[in-house]
């Protein structure tokens, strides 16, 4: 059994979870180390909300285990509840009711006396920038005043672990920034949270470590930076002195790099993909050596600058899109690939909109 202090918050093993003939997840094994936001990255349909309810002992497992802070999800559920908190995908406060009232019923629901939940109420609606909006029915509220309010009823009683599953799907930036703050304050006063996304910007502000899970099996694990470098790819930029020896130039950076080499509209700018196959070094590294040989041809290099891979790229590479990695069958040609983060997201999109409109 795992410690119930200075263990991880969450460990599972080999979770599964079946609806029918669908195995929503299907062998999960995470970690999640306590103190920290945990991105968990999907696309719908993934199995995030399905392996979240397991968690938070709103589903029972059909195989594996799964502990919170050392309890068992199953037989230790009421010592798992009493240390967790959910706010859900679709939000759960009542629409007639204000948000004080809301707050204030959830607060006297969790056994606070009524001037305590008044204060309690009034202090996480200045929090969550809501103070103006207090005394309105949630149902004149925004998506994100919505969502603001959602969070502050999950946190009424401060959990040891929050779930926030997909807490900023539908949001505009502004909100979706406002969210994030409050989940970096959050985890400022100690409570563990596992967040669930679709947006990979956001895995990568917030989360100390990701998982990426597709048709309910985690197929990449790691910190931000890891998830990135093992799909071992960036771009490098360069601008050149001279734009008529800029088809040359892109026959060296081919040559040198084994990639694809994009003309941007710019006369003298090029984009090259740098790809990280084991032996032959890192990004930067490569990099270097590609602008030595620019050099050595005699191409004067104005300006250049090296860009990681987007968590997005990452994505792509993990779940679908396999023309962007390196040494698979399909980067034969090294033309493959770049439209790939644009049709990604534009789905992605299309999908979230969808949703936020159901
Ligand atoms: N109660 C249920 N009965 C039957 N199938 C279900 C049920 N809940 C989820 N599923 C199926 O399990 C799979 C995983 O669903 P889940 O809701 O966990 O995905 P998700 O990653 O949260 O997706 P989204 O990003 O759309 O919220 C989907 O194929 C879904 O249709
Ligand atoms: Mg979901």
């Amino acid at each position: 059994m795992s410690e119930r202090t200075g263990g991880p918050a969450i460990e599972t093993t080999g979770l599964v979870k079946v609806f029918g003939e669908k195995r929503a997840v299907d062998g999960i094994d995470l970690t999640v180390p306590a103190g920290t936001v945990y991105g968990v990255l999907g696309p719908n349909g993934a199995g995030k909300t399905t392996a979240v309810r397991m968690l938070a002992t709103l589903l029972r497992p059909d195989g594996g285990e799964a502990r919170v802070f050392g309890h068992d999800v199953v037989k230790e559920a009421a010592a798992v509840r009493a240390r967790v908190s959910l706010t859900g995908q679709y939000a759960s406060v009542d629409e007639d009711l204000t948000g004080t009232e809301n707050l204030v019923l959830l607060a006297r629901l969790l056994g606070y006396r009524k001037p305590a939940a008044r204060e309690r109420a009034a202090r996480l609606l200045e929090a969550f920038g809501l103070t103006e909006a207090a005394d309105k029915q949630a149902k004149n509220y925004s998506g994100g005043m919505r969502r603001r309010l959602d969070i502050a009823a999950s946190i009424l009683n401060t959990p040891d672990l929050l779930f926030l599953d997909e807490p900023t799907t539908g949001l505009d930036p502004r909100s979706r920034n406002q969210v994030w703050d409050i989940v970096r304050a959050v985890v400022a006063q100690g409570t563990t949270v596992l967040l669930t996304t679709q947006y990979l910007d956001e895995a990568d502000q917030l989360a100390g470590r990701i998982a990426v899970i597709d048709n309910g099996k985690v197929i990449a694990e790691g910190t931000p930076g890891q998830l990135k470098s093992s799909v071992g790819s960036g771009s490098i930029h360069v601008r050149l002195r001279d734009a008529d020896r800029r088809a040359e130039a892109q026959g060296v950076l081919a040559r040198v790099l084994q990639t694809s080499v994009t003309l941007d509209h710019d006369p003298v700018a090029l984009t090259a993909r740098v790809m990280v196959d084991g032996a032959a070094g890192g990004p930067a590294e490569r990099a270097a050596h590609a602008l030595g040989e620019l050099a050595a041809s005699g191409i004067t290099v104005d300006d250049f600058s090296l860009g990681q891979p987007s968590l997005d790229e990452v994505f792509l590479a993990l779940t679908g899109d396999k023309r962007n990695r390196p040494g698979e069958a399909g980067d034969k040609s090294g033309t493959n690939g770049t439209n790939g983060t644009t049709n990604g997201t534009t789905d992605g999109t299309a999908k979230r909109k969808q949703e936020a409109t159901a």
